[in-house]
Parts: structure tokens; sequence; C-alpha cells
């Protein structure tokens, strides 16, 4: 299917992220000093980049692993329902595991993801999100650490799709809808 007509602005630059993600690891190093084996848990696919940036920023040991689970596209609200497409590989009770989200919108995707993963009884379940639109939410959840807060507009690059396109841009943008030139 065609795509409308768009452009990508930039948003946040590559620096501004590589930062953050310094400040960030920081927070986790100290929040989960003394762990054995933390269990990083990616959220497939628009976490892949955020992850591998930020676990070679960790000064710890850690496992990742990565569930992948259904949007629920245009669902109406009742259908909110996420389901699991790819499972983790591993056990996750009694350990220590981070959740890494791309971005945190109506929350719906982060609250079902806590909720199944926290029956499996982790020791210590947290979250984080390089992104969040707070002004978007439709279900009361935070993740524990945020890389910025943005306003209510389309990003994409950094792991992040529109329409499964320009995941690789190493930096945020933001997507403006191009009215269709006149004939
Ligand atoms: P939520 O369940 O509404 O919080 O949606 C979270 C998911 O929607 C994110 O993990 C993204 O995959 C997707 N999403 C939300 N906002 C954007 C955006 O601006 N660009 C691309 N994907 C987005
Ligand atoms: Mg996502």
């Amino acid at each position: 299917m065609p795509q409308p007509r768009h452009k990508i602005e930039p948003m946040i630059p590559a620096s501004a992220i590589a930062a953050r993600i310094d400040e960030l690891a920081r927070e986790i190093e100290a929040e989960f000093a003394g762990t054995d084996k933390l269990v990083i848990v990616g959220l497939l696919r628009g976490s892949f980049v955020f992850i591998a940036d930020l676990v070679r920023k960790l000064r710890l040991n850690v496992e990742v692993d990565f569930l992948e689970v259904s949007s629920y596209g245009d669902g109406t609200e009742s259908s909110r329902e996420v389901r699991i497409l790819k499972d983790l590989r591993g056990e996750i009770g009694g350990r220590d595991v981070l959740v890494v989200e791309d971005i945190v919108d109506t929350g719906h995707t982060l609250k079902h993801v806590l909720g199944l993963l926290r029956a499996r009884k982790p020791e210590r379940l947290r979250t984080i999100a390089l992104l969040d639109k707070p002004s978007r939410r439709e279900v009361e959840i935070r993740a524990d650490w945020v890389g910025f807060e943005i306003p209510d507009e389309f990003v994409v690059g950094y792991g992040i799709d529109y329409a499964q396109g320009n995941r690789n841009l190493p930096y945020i943008g933001r997507v403006r809808f191009v009215e269709s030139a006149q004939p």
C-alpha cells in the first residue's frame, strides 16, 4: 500500500540520545547493583536499537531476551488486548528483570506486558522506555525510567518505524504528513 506523502523532521539528535543513555545507564547500575545477572527483556521490534546501545553502557552482567506482542492496531478500546507473538526463551521467576520499550503511548502495551511478566514471579520488575507521550495515556502506567518525554506527534527512527520503514535512522524524527501536490 502506498503511504501518504510525508517528510521526516529531526527531533532528537543521535548525540542527545547517546548522552541520555549514559545517564540512564548509571541509574540502572545503581538500581541493580549486586544483581547476579540482570535479564533485559526487549519488546520487539521497536526497542532493538535502544537495547543495543543501552546494554553496552551497563557495567553489569546482563542476559538479553526478547518478547514480541501483537499491537492492537485500530481496535476499539475493549479489544485492546495484546497477544504474545514470540515469547521469552528464558525463565524469569526469581530473577531481576528490566523491560525495555521504545515508546509508551496509550500505555496498553506496557500494562499488559507487565501483567503477564509479573505472573511469572520475577524478583524485581522494572521498566525503561526511550520515549514517553504522557498526553496520550489511556491507562495508568509509568515506566521507571524515561529517556525523553515528547508531545503527541508520530515519530520514527532509532528502531521506531512508520509502516515498518525508517527504523534505521540514527536519530528520532517527527513525521509530517504532506498534502498531495495539485496536478
Ligand atoms: P501503546 O500501547 O499505545 O502505549 O503503544 C505502544 C506502541 O505503539 C509502541 O511500542 C510503538 O510500537 C507504537 N507507537 C506509539 N507511538 C508511536 C510513534 O509515534 N511512532 C511509531 N510507533 C509508535
Ligand atoms: Mg513497541
